[in-house]
């Protein structure tokens, strides 16, 4: 849970689309983003009531929220005159979800504790609405044990938890704590009906595998994560529903996808295939081991004097056991070559058999670990190059081909999940 979270996919059923958002506030300094998230949230169709904590209102002010929302900002559960107008209940009632940004460590000890300290606390005791929630706080307070286990209880009572973020903080430290952005905010919070991927299932690897040789070694590679993290980013703002399967990195989780953390390369292989059945489009960017230590010593590998030898063992091909299988998603293949870029990219496309494949050449001073790269995209029949860039932008551009080539192929694109894929265990 210390990892930045998206506990859940966009909002489904009713709530898909929600109007009424009730948007509680409560006293941390992100809260001075707030006055943008309601607008964010205006501009998007929905209409916003703001619910305040005490200590919110020392960050932003109710005038603020109630020139953005164009609703009186509730903050009292003693409130006469606005409980005569619409009751906590009645409140509690109208919202089709309830989300609470920021919300400080005080907030969700409260709401894990089942708390009605407040009108904020009360409203979320009694609605039926889902509950979402963007912590913001100290990367101390948030890595917390405290903090960790009650926001495992509120997951596991369906609370989804946006963020948080990492980054420079409002107390001078860097690290995790920051709230998500509000634009991210909105997009997680509502689902996307257009894009050239809208109605999609995505699966997507990224970052490299561990391969354990002992309790404190392990045989790794220099991916950081980044290319396939912007690609699953590039995804979801493409509207797909996007499941990013990652070996260890230090990444924020893209807003709006869902993540599963692996380690080996067969972890990545069990997971991909739990995840494929359904999925529409399958993008392999993640650097998998190729060879794993066949066996894994019990304990610390003594020093000495003499050389040493690993034994080595071939691990899954995941992309090439996934375009086995007798329904599969159109797939697309990475590339990472030293030398002889289209040669081996166009070996890869067959041997593995892509419906497309993206090289790029890698090294220690490109490709891994950078914030840019380039890229080729081989297909049966066509190429496109994307000269150096920043991965973001390149990840945009690559799913923009990738979405124009799987309607080229796969016609109107009838979602798998519509295609009736059987799940494979
Ligand atoms: O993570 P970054 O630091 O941002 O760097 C990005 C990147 C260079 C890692 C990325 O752009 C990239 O090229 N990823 C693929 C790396 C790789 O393993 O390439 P490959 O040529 O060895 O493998 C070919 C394809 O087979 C890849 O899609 C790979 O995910 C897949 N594969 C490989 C081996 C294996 N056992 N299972 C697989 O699924």
């Amino acid at each position: 849970m210390n990892a930045p979270v998206d506990s859940g996919p966009p909002l489904r059923g009713s709530a898909s689309s929600p109007k009424n958002v009730l948007l509680g506030v409560t006293g941390g300094i992100a809260a001075y983003k707030t006055p943008d998230l309601v607008r964010r949230l205006t501009a998007r169709g929905c209409t916003v009531q703001v619910v305040l904590s005490r200590g919110a209102s020392r960050f932003v002010t109710p005038t603020t929220l109630q020139a953005v929302s164009g609703r009186r900002v509730r903050d009292d559960l003693w409130d006469d005159a606005a409980e005569d107008a619409m009751g906590h209940i009645e409140l509690a009632r109208w919202a089709d979800v309830v989300l609470v940004a920021p919300a400080t460590a005080h907030f969700l000890g409260a709401l894990a504790a089942g708390l009605a300290g407040d009108l904020l606390q009360t409203l979320c005791l009694a609605t039926a609405a889902p509950i979402v929630v963007a912590p913001a706080m100290n990367r101390q307070m948030w890595a917390s044990a405290a903090v960790q286990s009650n926001c495992r209880v509120l997951t596991e009572r369906g609370v989804r938890i946006l963020g948080p973020a990492a980054g420079e903080q409002a107390c001078g430290e860097h690290g995790m704590g920051r709230m998500m952005e509000p634009a991210d905010i909105v997009d997680a919070l509502l689902e996307r009906r257009d894009g050239p991927l809208a109605g999609l299932k995505v699966l997507i690897t990224a970052g490299p595998t561990r391969e354990p040789i002992d309790p404190v070694r392990y045989i790794t590679n220099r991916s950081s994560g980044k290319m396939g993290f912007a690609v699953a980013a590039a995804a979801r703002a493409a509207g797909a529903d996007v499941t990013l399967i990652s070996g260890p990195v230090s990444l924020a989780t893209p807003a709006g996808v869902r993540r599963i953390d692996v380690e080996t390369a067969e972890d990545m292989y069990r997971e991909v295939h739990r995840a494929v059945p359904g999925t529409d489009i399958f993008i392999a960017c993640a650097a998998v081991s190729d060879y794993r230590p066949q066996t894994v010593a019990k304990e610390k590998i003594k020093r000495t004097e003499s050389d040493m030898r690993l034994e080595l063992v071939r691990s899954p091909d995941t992309l090439a056991s996934v375009t086995a299988l007798p329904n599969p998603p159109f797939t697309v293949g990475f590339a990472a070559e030293t030398h002889d870029v289209e040669k081996h990219a166009l070996e890869k496309l067959e041997r593995k058999r892509v419906d497309m494949i993206a090289a790029n050449l890698v090294g220690p001073t490109c490709g891994f670990d950078r914030e840019t790269n380039a890229l080729t995209v081989y297909w049966r029949g066509g190429r496109q190059h994307f000269g150096e860039s920043t991965k973001c932008e390149l990840a945009g551009r690559l799913i923009a081909l990738v979405a124009e080539r799987y309607r080229a192929e796969r016609g109107s694109g009838t979602p798998a999940a519509s295609r009736g894929q059987k799940p494979r265990r």
